[in-house]
């Protein structure tokens, strides 16, 4: 089981909640492969990514938006074929309303029209609040460590009960 967290981070909150992601899967299902790819720093390992059962995108919230980063990855990935393939998305923003869920909802739309099976990464618990995606304010992302842990975990849990046999 592989899991692809491909995402954007200028300033390092995203880097950081995509980290929380990890540790959350990692925690529960030491077995799956993550791997972390900030498309600020690196071209994604698209071997990795065509072999990833789940692929969370991340992106910090600008002008209520998913940032320029990601969108022209979006737009440059015609090749990039990601049918089938379980997604969630999570955001970091300054303010709760900054437009946080426009901004998942744009990332939501660009992975529908990639064909993939979108997921929320709600999970079993009622603590859990993400109802379209996982969300942190920028500079208190640790306080949210926990939520990002519960969210990688749970998307790593659905994608086990689509795609293990
Ligand atoms: C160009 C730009 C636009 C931004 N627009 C918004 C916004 O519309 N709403 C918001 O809540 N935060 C906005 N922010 C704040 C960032 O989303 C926030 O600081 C985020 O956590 C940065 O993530 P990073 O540290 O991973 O780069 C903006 C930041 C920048 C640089």
């Amino acid at each position: 089981m592989k899991i692809s967290v491909i995402y954007v981070s200028q300033t390092g909150h995203t880097d950081e909640a995509a980290e929380y992601i990890q540790d959350g899967i990692l925690a529960k299902y030491p077995f799956v492969q993550v791997k972390l790819m900030n498309l600020r720093e690196e071209e994604p390992d698209l071997e990795f990514l065509a072999q990833s059962q789940a692929v969370i995108f991340g992106t910090p919230v600008y002008f209520s938006s998913m940032s320029w980063e990601l969108k022209k990855w979006f737009d440059h990935s015609f090749r990039i074929n990601l049918k089938g393939k379980l997604g969630a998305a999570f955001v970091t923003a300054q303010s709760p309303t900054g437009g946080v869920d426009t901004a998942i909802m744009e990332v939501l739309r660009h992975m529908l029209v990639k064909g993939m099976l979108i997921f929320s990464g709600t999970g079993e618990g009622a603590a859990h609040k993400f109802q379209i995606g996982a969300v942190g304010m920028g500079k208190e992302i640790e306080k949210s460590a926990g939520e990002f842990e519960e969210f990688g975990e749970s998307v790593a849990q659905m994608a086990i009960k689509l795609f293990e046999k």
